[in-house]
């Protein structure tokens, strides 16, 4: 099967939406063989960047597909999380975690961080945010 065929792309738009995009990152991970740990950490990862797009963004979209390293000897996955909302202003401080704007734990983007591979935040204030997550397939 050719990697298009493996991009799943969901609209986020409510906690509904948010269960699906779990749903499909923990399919697509079982299937690549990911062991149920990572699954766990991708699906968290999914459920946090997933719901910062409906609390603060109100809606977005999340894509996950097969990723494969530059250099071609890594197999994984790459959720890419889009949205217009916002933005973040001080991408370094929520990412150091424990800063909220909604009154809520603030730990959700360093969690995400901590639990994949690999994460890129592309953030500006009244245009949108991007983040992209990485996980590699662990060799045996
Ligand atoms: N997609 C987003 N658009 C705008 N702001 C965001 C987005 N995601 C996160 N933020 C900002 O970053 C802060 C930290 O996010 P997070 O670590 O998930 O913690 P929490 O959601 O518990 O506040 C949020 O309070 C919010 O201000
Ligand atoms: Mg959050």
């Amino acid at each position: 099967m050719s990697e298009d065929e493996e991009m799943t792309k969901v609209n986020i738009a409510s906690s509904a939406d948010i269960i699906a995009a779990r749903g499909k990152g923990r399919e697509l991970a079982m299937k690549m063989g990911f062991n149920v740990v990572d699954q766990t950490k991708i699906t968290t990862a999914i459920s946090e960047l997933t719901r910062n797009i409906v609390t603060y963004a109100g809606k977005g979209e999340v894509t996950i597909e097969k990723a494969q390293s530059e250099t071609g000897d890594k197999n994984g996955i790459v959720v890419v999380c889009v949205d217009e909302g916002p933005g973040i202003k001080d991408i370094g401080l929520v990412l150091k975690g424990g800063v909220s704007t909604s009154g809520s734990l603030g730990l959700g983007l360093s969690g995400a961080k901590q639990l994949m591979d690999e994460f890129e935040i592309k953030s500006k204030p009244g245009e949108g945010t991007i983040i992209t997550i990485k996980k590699w397939l662990r060799r045996r």
